[in-house]
């Protein structure tokens, strides 16, 4: 044990850095800035309300691609956010999906369509109360000051720490001065193309995850991204239908390829429409009352547990959400689903519902 006399006596430079316990730690990370770029300009054209509901899309999608890379989104700043990262490529990866998922949306819905400039820097940072800081974060700063509309500029750092684990080209720009930093910053621009996505919402799953759910959310045992095979004009058409339609129901035989069809087409309707994507499969559901309590818990609703009629209830709970909502295997309780959507279609707007059920002989 140490005395205290030993302490008395330590001189007061032991690093404010890796304190356990005081709430300060020091770490190497990357940290990307992304920015919109002309929000008040958008306010201004769109208005108070329709820029607001815009904020929300934007923050979902940066929020989305920055998780997709195993960012940490440390804040959002009204136009844009700050995220670290555990690895440099990691950032790199993200700046070019935050770039790729605005191209995408701007394709999607020109009259709302914005830019994003992004900066990342790589080196030590402090967390504190929730937010980090030191130079590392104030380079990614005025990096994503200094990039132009679409653009993702990095410290040189950053390109020598990813190398091509990213698989994106850097373009090497030279020294420039940033404000308020004490020396001229080597910086590179990431190089990125859009990447044929029709809709914003494709988010890079983990281990598991099908293409475009946001980790956590995604179905499972699924196939994995791109091997849906077959498919296109299904795929186009039940994207179609599910943008026009707010109920849209896919029915066959089992192992037709309901679920897999689902899996891949949800995502990118929730992204292109702006709503939030949501898998329940029913297939462990064999008790029609269990049916509202189940949609309850995904959907993360609260409705009264002994109303008198419960779709009813659970209606009330979501008249303000805004939710793809994906009801696989709805064959064994299709009844009691039935009686829920009619709830949800009078009384949701913003709910839409695309549900699988396997053909029957007679009706269940
Ligand atoms: N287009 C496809 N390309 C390749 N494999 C597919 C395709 N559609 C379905 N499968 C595979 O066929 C099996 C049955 O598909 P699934 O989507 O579960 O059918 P369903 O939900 O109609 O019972 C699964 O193993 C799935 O991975
Ligand atoms: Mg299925």
């Amino acid at each position: 044990m140490r005395g205290g006399h030993a302490l008395e006596d330590a001189p007061p430079r032991l690093p404010r850095t890796v304190v356990d316990g005081d709430r300060e730690v020091a770490e190497t990370a990357a940290v990307l800035f992304a920015d919109v770029v002309g929000s008040t300009a958008l306010r201004t054209r769109l208005g108070e309300d329709a820029a607001d509901a815009l904020v929300e899309v934007q923050e979902q999608l940066l929020t989305r691609a920055v998780r997709a890379s195993d960012g940490t989104v440390v804040k959002l700043t009204g136009d844009g956010l700050l995220a670290t990262f555990p690895a440099a490529a990691s950032a790199v990866g993200a700046g070019v999906e935050v770039q790729q998922v605005v191209h995408a949306h701007g394709l999607a819905e020109p009259e709302r369509a914005f830019a994003v400039r992004v900066g990342v820097s790589s080196g030590d940072v402090q967390r504190r109360d929730g937010d980090v800081h030191g130079i590392t974060v104030v380079e990614a700063a005025r990096l994503c000051d200094a990039a132009e509309a679409g653009q993702v500029l990095v410290a040189d750092v950053v390109r020598l720490l990813a190398r091509d684990r990213g698989g994106h080209p850097f373009r090497p720009l030279g020294e420039r001065v940033l404000k308020g930093l004490p020396a001229p910053l080597a910086v590179s621009e990431v190089v990125w193309e859009p990447d044929g996505r029709l809709h914003p919402a494709g988010v890079r799953g983990g281990a598991g995850d099908a293409p475009g759910w946001p980790a956590g959310a995604a179905p499972s045992g699924v196939l994995p991204p791109g091997s849906l095979l077959g498919r296109d004009d299904d795929v186009a058409r039940l994207r179609d239908r599910c943008t026009t339609s707010r109920l849209v129901t896919l029915l066959g035989a089992g192992g037709a390829g309901k679920t897999s069809l689902a899996a891949a087409v949800a995502p990118s309707v929730a992204g292109e429409l702006g709503v939030q994507p949501v898998w329940v499969d029913l297939q462990p559901v064999d008790d029609p009352e269990r049916v509202v309590p189940t949609l309850a818990d995904a959907l993360a609703a609260n409705p009264p547990p002994a109303a008198d009629d419960p779709p009813a209830a659970l209606a009330a709970e979501l008249t303000a959400r805004e939710v793809l909502l994906v009801l696989d295997n709805c064959e064994q309780v299709i009844g009691a689903v039935a009686d829920v959507l009619d709830a949800l279609v009078v009384a949701c707007p913003g709910v839409r519902v695309l549900t699988t059920s396997r053909e029957t002989d007679r009706p269940t």
